[in-house]
């Protein structure tokens, strides 16, 4: 048996029990409610709250770039990828860019290039899709990488990104994301928030798209509480 609570934890220590294995890591971040739902009225941010942001804040400090799905960006409306300017002194310190890359996966590419996500991006952000899409304005705003036909091929997609030199990355999903990433094999790790919620029925749940192969068993890292949130990381 072991207490997970109380004991404070300090923003060293927050980096220290979510730093990755050097190399190669794929981390997903989600939060759900306690019945399992990943969003309430269409939107992660009401099962969210201020330690759930600073958690996310530190993912996102963490990453070499951030991959999410372009239901994702439109649906909570991303913003350009910023941080403070204490985590990028850290960042820096400690070896990585400045800012981290954001990545978008489109099959479609229907993104708006004025959307705040590309046109105010203090680095240029990369569109992962497939053969034949149109860029039209994208292409302006950002650096497409075609991997795939029909579907953008994820598993071609990580080792172009990883090419670039982006080891650590870090996905905010959407469920079809981190369901074809999960299908794919490429999740090494799970950061689940659990919002004390009850949403209800209709909400899907934090992962969708293709069915998992056969279950797979991640190993819990740590417990962390905070204001009626519960963190949890779980990794291969
Ligand atoms: N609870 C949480 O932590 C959390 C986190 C993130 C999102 N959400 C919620 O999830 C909802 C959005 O869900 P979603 O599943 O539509 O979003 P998503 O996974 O972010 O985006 C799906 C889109 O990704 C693109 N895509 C291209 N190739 C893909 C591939 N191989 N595999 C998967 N996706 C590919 C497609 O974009 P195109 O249509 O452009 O081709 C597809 O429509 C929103 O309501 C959001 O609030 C919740």
């Amino acid at each position: 048996m072991q207490q997970l609570w109380p004991s404070a934890v300090e923003d060293p220590q927050l980096i220290d029990l979510y730093r990755t294995p050097p190399g190669p890591w794929l981390r997903l971040n989600f939060v759900a409610s306690l019945d399992g739902a990943g969003t309430v009225d269409g939107r992660s941010a009401p099962l969210s709250g201020p330690a759930d942001k600073r958690v996310f804040g530190v993912l996102r400090m963490l990453c070499d770039a951030l991959v999410v799905g372009a239901g994702t960006v439109r649906d909570e409306g991303y913003h350009a990828l910023r941080l403070d300017a204490d985590r990028r002194a850290w960042r820096v310190a400690n070896g990585l860019a400045e800012y981290p890359t954001m990545v978008i996966v489109s099959k479609r590419l229907d993104l708006d290039p004025a959307l705040d996500a590309l046109a105010d991006a203090p680095v240029r952000p990369i569109v992962l899709t497939r053969a034949g899409a149109d860029p039209g304005k994208l292409a302006e705003v950002a650096d497409l990488i075609t991997v795939g036909d029909d579907q953008v091929d994820l598993r071609a997609g990580v080792a172009a990104l990883r090419e670039r030199g982006f080891a650590h990355l870090l996905s905010e999903g959407g469920p079809m994301l981190f369901g074809s990433l999960a299908a794919a094999g490429l999740v090494d790790e799970l950061c689940l928030t659990v919002s004390p919620l009850l949403a209800g029925a209709g909400p899907g749940r934090i992962i969708g798209g293709p069915e998992l192969p056969a279950p797979e068993h991640l190993t819990l890292r740590h417990v962390l509480y905070d204001d009626g949130l519960l963190f949890l990381r779980h990794a291969r």
